[in-house]
Parts: structure tokens; sequence; C-alpha cells
């Protein structure tokens, strides 16, 4: 569905680069589940902005069904962006003024009343049904992170994009989350940068980078598989 060909991203900050992302080539298909690992500053993020068409390659390319985003005009990118994938930032960068339902209808393709039912039934879901109306600065650091959860997750995207979604969360929450994350395959593909394998237990593919390249990638289907047939 999804395919990274020889990405590469490179930063220039005054007479220095750094390559970011270096070669990586990756694809992810239908209602799979990749994590990626890798100490701080190996290109995790950089990776899942160069897939999710925030930041542009400055080599390769990325095709979604096929079609190359290096072909299309911005605002066609920003479009398919908006309308296909979730974005769960590292940061929550949640809308000051707006409540949590708010904030997650904010991402909602209609704003009408069968789709703040269904915010408010994923807030539930994330244990934050008491806590609709309250605005991000009234909200634990963890509860923000869950309503941005939320609002990666409300308009069904094809894939969602979480960067380090438990980072700031207590491991029973982070769990909880995840679990809720995970439970998304039926809808869609989860990428999910972490630096806690705990919460990739259940992935298809495990990724590791480091400075970055991908240095090991792990099939755990494939492995599974194996070992059903041993
Ligand atoms: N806007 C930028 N300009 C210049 N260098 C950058 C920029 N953003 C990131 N970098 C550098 O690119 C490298 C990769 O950063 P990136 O944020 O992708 O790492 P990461 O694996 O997500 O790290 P972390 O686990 O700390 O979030 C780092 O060396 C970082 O300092
Ligand atoms: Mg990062």
């Amino acid at each position: 569905m999804l395919q990274g060909e020889h990405l590469t991203l490179t930063y220039r900050d005054g007479e220095s680069t750094l390559d970011a992302v270096n070669d990586v080539s990756l694809s992810v298909e239908d209602h799979q589940f990749i994590g990626i690992l890798g100490p701080s500053g190996s290109g995790k993020s950089s990776l899942l902005y160069l897939l999710s068409g925030l930041r542009r390659p400055t080599a390769g390319d990325i095709y979604l069904d096929g079609r190359a985003y290096g072909k299309m005009p911005d605002r066609e990118r920003v479009a398919l962006r908006r309308s296909e994938y979730g974005f769960v930032f590292q940061q929550h960068f949640l809308i000051n003024y707006l409540t949590s339902l708010e904030n997650v209808m904010v991402s909602s393709p209609v704003q009408d009343k069968a789709h703040a039912e269904q915010a408010k039934a994923l807030l539930t879901d994330l244990g934050l049904g008491e806590k609709l109306h309250r605005f991000p600065y009234e909200l634990s650091g963890g509860e923000r992170q869950r309503v941005a959860i939320a609002r990666a997750m409300v308009h069904r995207p094809r894939i969602i994009f979480a960067d380090e979604p438990t980072g700031l969360l207590d491991r029973h929450t982070g769990l909880q989350v995840m679990g809720l994350l995970r439970s998304y395959r039926d809808q869609g593909s989860l990428i999910a940068v972490t630096h806690n394998p705990e919460i990739l237990t259940e992935a298809d593919l495990v990724i590791r980078m480091r400075d970055g390249q991908v240095i090991k990638v792990e099939d755990r289907v494939a492995r599974k598989t194996e070992e059903a047939t041993a």
C-alpha cells in the first residue's frame, strides 16, 4: 500500500549537513503493525515525517497505491495526508482554546452530531469520558496525549503514525493506550515509534534504526509461521 524507496532526509545547518534518514526503503501493508526502535537522534521521527508526507525527502520517493508523492502538487499531498493518515506527535500539539472534544473534532471530516458521538465514544474508550469539555491546560500530560491519539483516529485513517505515543504515560495507561491503537488494525495500519520494546510485543514487523539507517528488520509474522510449521 505505502512504499518508501531509498529515502534520504538531509538537514543542512550552515556548512554542515546531517543525513537524519539515510537511504531507507520500507513498505507498509494494509492492517500491518510496524514498530520502530532506535536510540535518540537515530532518525525515527524524521522517517515518519517522510512516510506521512509531512516532509519532502532529499532523495527517494514515497508511493501510496503506486502514486508518487514527488509528482503530486502540494495541495493534493496535504489533502491525501489529512484523509488517509492520522499522526500522533511526540509533543501532542493540542489547541489550547479548544476542549478535548473540540480538539478531536478538528480532524473529523464532518462536524455533525454523528461524528461528535463517535469522538465522544473514542475519548470515553481512552478513559476521558468525564473530561470531554476540559481544556488541554486542565489535563495531565498523559490525558493530553490520549486526546491527541483520539484526534489521530477519529477520521478513520488508513495509516496511523504514532511517534512515542506512550512516552508520557505511566505503564498501565501506556499499555491501555497501546491496546486501543493496536485494535485499530481492524481498520487500518499502525506505525509506532517507541523506546519501549514492551509495547511492540504484537507488532508484525520491528525495525531498528541507528544513525539514519535501518540496521535490523525483524519479521515477527514470518517467525511465528516458521515456529508453527516447525
Ligand atoms: N529541523 C532539524 N534541523 C536539523 N537537524 C535536525 C532537525 N530535526 C532533527 N534533526 C537531527 O536529525 C537527527 C534525527 O532526528 P529525529 O528527530 O528523527 O530522531 P529520533 O530518532 O526521532 O530521536 P528521539 O528518539 O530523540 O525522538 C538528529 O540528529 C537530530 O538532531
Ligand atoms: Mg523522535
